[in-house]
């Protein structure tokens, strides 16, 4: 059986492709692969529809104008789905510090903390260099006997880190159901205890000494101060989920509930930050 194999490169890149592979699935796409700039989608031939999958498109660019989206459409054969994803999932390895790795790769024994993750649909397999530079950012970071929060955990890959550094309590909240499930697997694969929680910033009712948010910059900016009444004096607040070009924006944002800028980094025009709550 042939497939209709569908690249798509979106920006910005995070909520669009949700919303687009759900549509997709309606006019009879089956699968979905993430990329580093958008994803793949499989359709097969048969069920595919030129009509309906320009329709869609053309739906999509009026209801989003502010998203770039460019198709490249080709037909292939079937294949091992699974063989093939397993080929193209890297593991990635942080300064020989944390391996975030599939089942399906080996573990590497040299390196402090392996983390196995069933990625899924959820973001936080450290590919991205949002992730990969919180984990950076962890790695010199004291979290033993801490609280902490993982705001936006995806697959949970933070708040697993902390925990095996030794942090006494993790929390970890997300606003998506698949996410939420999908951290829940993912600590109990690690054998991590972590509280998972399915919302956003409104469910928050204790305080953290280190709070961790990777998710966008609208709604940092938006939870900021909600997060703030949740910080501890002295506790650490990581920032990521935005561009370089957005850092002052969120720092004067985070200025206004008492953070200092401590470490900014930047990667691929990605930017993370640690701030320190001085009151
Ligand atoms: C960029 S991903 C980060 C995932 C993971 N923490 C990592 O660092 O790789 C952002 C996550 O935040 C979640 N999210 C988006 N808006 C949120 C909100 N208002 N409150 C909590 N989680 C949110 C998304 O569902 C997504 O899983």
């Amino acid at each position: 059986m042939k497939y209709i194999e569908v690249e798509f490169c979106l920006e910005p890149l995070q909520i669009y492709s949700e919303i687009l592979q759900s549509d997709l699935c309606d006019i009879g796409f089956e699968s979905f692969m993430d990329t580093f700039e958008g994803f793949l989608a499989y359709c097969q031939e048969g069920l595919y529809s030129e009509k309906e999958f320009k329709l869609l498109i053309a739906r999509f660019i009026e209801l989003n104008p502010e998203v770039d989206i460019s198709t490249k459409i080709k037909e292939i054969e079937q294949q091992d789905w699974n063989a093939e994803w397993e080929k193209s999932y890297p593991a990635v390895l942080i300064n020989d510090f944390c391996y975030v790795h599939a089942s399906f790769h080996e573990p590497i024994k040299e390196v402090e903390y392996n983390i196995e993750i069933s990625p899924k649909m959820s973001f936080g397999t450290a590919h991205h260099p949002t992730t990969f530079q919180i984990i950076q950012l962890l790695q010199n970071e004291d979290v033993r006997g801490k609280d902490v929060m993982d705001m936006g955990s995806g697959t949970g890959v933070l708040a697993i880190l902390t925990k095996m550094k030794g942090a006494s309590y993790v929390e970890a909240i997300d606003n998506d159901e698949w996410a939420f499930n999908n951290a829940k697997e993912n600590i109990d694969r690690n054998n991590s205890e972590i509280v998972v929680r399915y919302g956003d910033a409104d469910l928050l009712d204790r305080d953290y000494d280190i709070f961790i948010a990777n998710i966008n910059r609208n709604i940092l900016l938006q939870d900021i101060s909600k997060y703030a009444n949740h910080i501890r004096k002295n506790g650490v607040l990581f920032l990521s989920g935005f561009y370089t070009n957005d850092v002052d924006m969120l720092v004067e944002e985070a200025g206004k509930y008492g953070f200092d800028l401590d470490i900014q980094l930047s990667k691929e025009n990605w930017a993370a930050l640690r701030l320190i709550k001085n009151k």
